[in-house]
């Protein structure tokens, strides 16, 4: 009984020295390993810089335990203890001036065509649900959408199923999976960002494309398959278990090599000489505007910034948030900011702007001017670039409207939300599944 007493005592002692140990899926950074874990790969990572001595690192440190732990493999949940005098130069670096401070660093491509990652600092509640949704909520993904059809191809998230399978198709390797869900899952969207950098080319076949499903003879899914290059492109199903790692092991016996003397073309040269350099400029990420407090703070925090809001579809989401992606991190008019709602929560808005209900919709607003303006065009990259630069300049003229826009209290997301509450509390990764 003593003996155990003191072991606890001893155990709280080593607890108050650094705040997280390896039994934590929490990835503990130094100045040495912070290029390697945070910069030099295509994960999101999110970093919490703390100090042992501060309350509210202490009050964080178990919910950043706890959200760790249900992001193993698809999100790096990170700290650093900015005490530890090795560290301070990095804390310097990143203007760090209260304790805990957390930002994400996502992988994007700046102006100049090279991959980066930017940091953005979280604002939101320091508690594991909703730190979990929002990092979700901004996983990157290489996943493309396979479609049967060429013309309903609308942005790089989507690809015919030709030039799919035409992709270098001499030497990669190619992952198809076949979903009954409305949206890629976050664990095929990390495994999609393990092997990116031309290791794999994963797609994904929604259940609505008869055509595809056809040509492959599925009646069931989830379905894997794995075309391997070289073999009269004959596909070989995956029966193991849907879980990250038996997945992450089954992949890899095909993926190419991950070496930078691979003949990757651009990206790839592009991102050795850039990836180390942590940019200054933060800008802003897509964000979902799904209730009134991130409305009004992504639209309305200054009297210039013109958002760009798109309504989607929850099938159409993914597609959507990548094009809004793209487009983001193209521009280079900080007037602008970009956040994306489904067309449920857009219900009150479409009525009070006299929105047309087809989706994917775009309107940008100017909250202070109370002025809007909805998009009409092609749904692509191209002429919606071309239309914000319209926008800016000032060519386009601008609706007014009065009252605040508010976001659709939809009932069903309550739901949705006391699931994750339970399996948030529940410390198992639970959003290990295909
Ligand atoms: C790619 O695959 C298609 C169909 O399997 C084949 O007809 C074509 O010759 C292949 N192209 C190359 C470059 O290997
Ligand atoms: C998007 O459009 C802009 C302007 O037309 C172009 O410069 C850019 O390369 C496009 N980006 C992608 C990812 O297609
Ligand atoms: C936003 O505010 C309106 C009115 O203040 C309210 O009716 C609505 O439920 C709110 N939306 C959400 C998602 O909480």
């Amino acid at each position: 009984m003593l003996l155990k007493a003191a072991l606890l005592l001893c155990a709280n002692a080593a607890l108050s020295m650094a705040m997280y140990s390896n039994r934590d899926a929490v990835v503990e950074l130094t100045s040495k390993n912070f290029k390697q874990e945070v910069l030099n790969n295509d994960k999101l990572v999110a970093v919490e810089f703390y100090a042992p001595w501060c309350g509210h690192c202490q009050k964080l440190a178990p919910e950043w335990k706890k959200a760790a732990n249900n992001l193993k493999g698809l999100v790096t949940v990170a700290a650093i203890n900015c005490d530890e005098d090795s560290n301070k130069p990095l804390c310097g670096q990143y203007d760090i001036k209260g304790f805990p401070t957390i930002k994400t660093f996502r992988p994007s491509v700046n102006k100049k065509g090279a991959r980066t990652k930017y940091p953005t600092d979280y604002q939101g509640p320091r508690e594991a649900r909703p730190l979990v949704d929002h990092l979700l909520s901004m996983q990157p993904s290489n996943v493309r959408l396979i479609k049967g059809d060429a013309s309903k191809v609308k942005s790089k998230a989507s690809i015919f199923l030709d030039d799919f399978l035409e992709t270098k198709n001499s030497t990669l390797p190619k992952v198809i999976l076949f979903t009954d869900k409305p949206t890629t899952t976050p664990l095929y969207k990390a495994l999609s960002v393990d092997f990116g950098n031309g290791r794999l080319l994963m797609g994904e076949v929604k259940k609505a494309e008869k055509k595809v499903l056809d040509i492959f003879g599925i009646n069931k899914f989830p379905t894997l398959l794995v075309l391997k290059p070289g073999e009269d492109n004959q596909p070989s199903v995956y029966d193991g278990k849907l879980k990250y790692q038996p997945l992450y092991d089954h992949l890899s016996t095909f993926a190419l090599e991950s070496t930078n003397s691979q003949q990757n073309g651009k990206t790839e040269s592009k991102k050795e000489k850039t990836a180390p350099a942590a940019e200054p400029y933060v800008k802003p990420t897509v964000e979902e505007l799904g209730t009134n407090e991130t409305l009004q703070k992504q639209c309305a925090t200054s009297g210039n910034t013109i958002c760009a809001i798109a309504i989607v579809t929850p099938e159409e989401k993914d597609e959507s948030i990548t094009l809004l992606n793209e487009i983001n991190d193209q521009n280079t008019n900080p007037l602008f900011r970009f956040g994306w709602m489904t067309n449920d929560k857009a219900a009150d808005i479409i009525k009070q702007l006299d929105l047309v209900e087809d989706y994917p919709g775009l309107f940008i607003l100017h909250a202070s001017k109370q002025m809007f303006r909805p998009y009409i065009g092609a749904w692509d990259n191209k002429s919606i670039t071309r239309w914000l630069g319209q926008i800016a300049s000032g060519r386009v003229q601008a609706f007014t409207y009065s009252g605040d826009l508010k976001v659709t209290d939809t009932g069903a997301i309550d739901d949705k939300l006391e699931q994750q509450t339970d399996k948030v509390a529940d410390e198992k990764p639970v959003r290990d599944e295909l």
